[in-house]
C-alpha cells in the first residue's frame, strides 16, 4: 500500500476549477518531484495534501489517503497532531513563515512542546540538539536570535530543522531551494536526501529546477494547466518520454546533468 494516494482529485477556488483528475501514488522512504511551469497547479497540490487551502479553496472530487486514512475531511485536532510530525513542509521561504518577533528558540521549543509533554528548558535543548544534528554551525547563537537576524539561506536550513525533529514519515517541500544560492541549495538537498535515506521519509518535491529534480527523484511528476501531462520514473521522464511537452521542458534546461549536488 502507498503511503501517500492522492486519488484522482480535483481543486477549485470557489467556482474555478484549478487542478483537475490528478493522481499521484507515493510509496515509503520514495522521492517524487513535481515539475511544471509557473501557474499549473503544482502548489495547489501540495496545500491540498496538507489541508492548507486558502481561502475559497476545496478538494471537489476525489480523495487523499495517507497511510489508509482519509485525510480531506480530519478536524484541527486531528491535523496538529499529524502535522509537524507524521507529515511536515517546508516552504520557498520558511523564514518568512516564523514569527519575527520572537526568538527561534522560543518558536521552536513552542512547536516542541505540542507535540511533547515536556519542559521549557528541556524543549530548547532538544531544539538545538537538532540544530546540531543537522549540522547547523553555533546552534545556541542561532536559537537566540530572532529570524530577521539570519540570512535567508539559515533561516530555511532552521526551518528545516524544524520540519525535521520528528523523522516526519512523508515531507512535502514546495521550492524549498529556489530562494538561495547555489551552495546553499546542495546543502538543502543533501539534507532531504539524508532524511530519507536515514529514516525512510518519503518526499514530495515541488521545483522548478529539472537539475534537482533529476539528482533526487525516483519519480517524476509533470504538470500543465492543472492537470498531469505525464509522470513516470525519472530515467523515463527525463529520457525517454515520449510526451511532446516534457520534452520542450526538459529541452529548456541547458545545464541539466550539468549541476553536481554531492
Ligand atoms: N488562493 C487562490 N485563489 C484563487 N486562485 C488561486 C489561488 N491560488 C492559486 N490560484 C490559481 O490556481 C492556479 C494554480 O496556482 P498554483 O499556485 O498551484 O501554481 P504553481 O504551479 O504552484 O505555480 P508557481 O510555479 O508559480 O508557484 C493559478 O491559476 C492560480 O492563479
Ligand atoms: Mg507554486
Amino acid at each position: 500500500m502507498a503511503l501517500l494516494d492522492i486519488k484522482d482529485i480535483d481543486v477549485s477556488y470557489g467556482k474555478q476549477l484549478t487542478v483537475k483528475d490528478c493522481s499521484i501514488e507515493l510509496g515509503e522512504g520514495r522521492i517524487c518531484s513535481v515539475v511544471g511551469e509557473s501557474g499549473s497547479g503544482k502548489t495547489t497540490v501540495i496545500r491540498a495534501v496538507l489541508g492548507l487551502l486558502p481561502g475559497g479553496g476545496k478538494v471537489t472530487k476525489g480523495d487523499i489517503v495517507y497511510d489508509g486514512r482519509s485525510l480531506l475531511n480530519l478536524n484541527k485536532k486531528e491535523w496538529r497532531a499529524l502535522r509537524g510530525h507524521d507529515i511536515s513542509m517546508i516552504f520557498q521561504d520558511s523564514g518568512a513563515m516564523m514569527n519575527q518577533t520572537r526568538l527561534i528558540g522560543a518558536s521552536f521549543a513552542e512547536c516542541i512542546r505540542t507535540h511533547e509533554n515536556t519542559s521549557k528548558a528541556d524543549a530548547w535543548k532538544k531544539g538545538a540538539e537538532m540544530l546540531s544534528r543537522m549540522r547547523l554551525p553555533d546552534p545556541e547563537r542561532i536559537m537566540h536570535s530572532y529570524p530577521f537576524q539570519l540570512s535567508g539561506g539559515m533561516r530555511q536550513r532552521v526551518g528545516i530543522a524544524m520540519g525535521m525533529t520528528y523523522q516526519p514519515k512523508l515531507l512535502l517541500a514546495d521550492e524549498p531551494t529556489s530562494a538561495l544560492d547555489v551552495t546553499t541549495q546542495a546543502q538543502i538537498v543533501r539534507q532531504m536526501m539524508t532524511l530519507r535515506d536515514e529514516y525512510g521519509t518519503s518526499i514530495i518535491i515541488v521545483t522548478h529546477d529539472i537539475g534537482v529534480a533529476a539528482y533526487m527523484a525516483d519519480h517524476v511528476v509533470v504538470m500543465k494547466d492543472g492537470r498531469i501531462e505525464d509522470q513516470g520514473d525519472r530515467d523515463h521522464i527525463l529520457n525517454h518520454s515520449e510526451n511532446e511537452y516534457t520534452r520542450r521542458l526538459i529541452a529548456a534546461v541547458p545545464s541539466l546533468g550539468g549541476k553536481r549536488y554531492v
